[in-house]
């Protein structure tokens, strides 16, 4: 990962929120103990970009999580967009023609662009329903190998991926992993979970952590341990 990057900055928590009043008295309650958020599609369609404009001028950076595949013209402006807004990291699908036009797009400005490589609700019988002929593993390591090569300034990755792709991408290339469960939280719907420490000691550059914090009874408290456990493990 480019830069200084603090254990608080290496934790970014997921603002799957309904609505921007919640989503503001989250980021009121969690203050200066969180340094980076995560908008997606859920929070988006409810004015979620402009919250995250004011995320933005409040001096916190934000991961708009809008998983761009359209054509390049559309990639291109749409990325230009984002990149204004003062984003620190964008995702779209890791289609070539998509990773190329939103990486041009995003030259000179502050924002990476993190490519999806295979969504992980895909299993190999997926693929295949969808069209393709490679199994997940090596569509995931040929992707990620495409967006290093494009000039993607990261991936997103499950936690069980890390240790094969940091090997295959060089430390050049952010990887930011999802499925973050601290010792003792609820998995929810995260069927293959890792520690906060045990994603950092896998190589990971990010976490991104959602439930454990905004559904914790002090999410201040929760944030405060997960960026103690980077710390411990950096
Ligand atoms: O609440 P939780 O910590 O599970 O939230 C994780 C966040 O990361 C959510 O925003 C979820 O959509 C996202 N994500 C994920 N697994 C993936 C890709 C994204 O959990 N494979």
């Amino acid at each position: 990962m480019t830069g200084a990057q603090t254990p608080r900055d290496r934790m970014i928590v997921a603002l799957d929120l309904p609505s921007v009043a919640e989503a503001q008295a989250m980021t009121e309650r969690l203050g200066d103990s969180v340094a980076f958020y995560k908008v997606g599609l859920e929070l988006i369609y409810a004015g979620g970009l402009d919250f995250a404009k004011r995320l933005i001028g409040e001096g916190k950076k934000v991961f708009l999580d809008l998983k761009f595949h359209d054509i390049p013209n559309t990639v291109t402006r749409a990325t230009e967009q984002i990149a204004r807004l003062g984003a620190t990291y964008l995702t779209v699908h890791a289609y070539p023609q998509t990773m190329r036009a939103a990486v041009a797009a995003s030259q000179g400005s502050g924002l990476k662009i993190l490519a999806v490589t295979v969504m992980t609700s895909y299993d190999d019988a997926d693929l295949a329903e969808a069209g393709y002929g490679l199994a997940v593993k090596d569509l995931v390591a040929r992707r990620a190998r495409q967006a290093r090569d494009l000039g993607a300034g990261g991936l997103i990755l499950s936690p069980e991926e890390l240790a094969a792709i940091r090997p295959l991408v060089g430390p050049g290339v952010d990887l930011v992993t999802p499925g973050i469960r601290p010792a003792g939280a609820a998995l929810g719907d995260q069927k293959r979970a890792a520690s906060p420490a045990a994603a950092i000691r896998a190589g990971a550059d990010a976490l991104v952590v959602g439930r454990p914090i905004t559904q914790a009874a002090d999410p201040r408290a929760a944030a405060d341990a997960i960026v103690a456990e980077i710390a411990g493990a950096l």
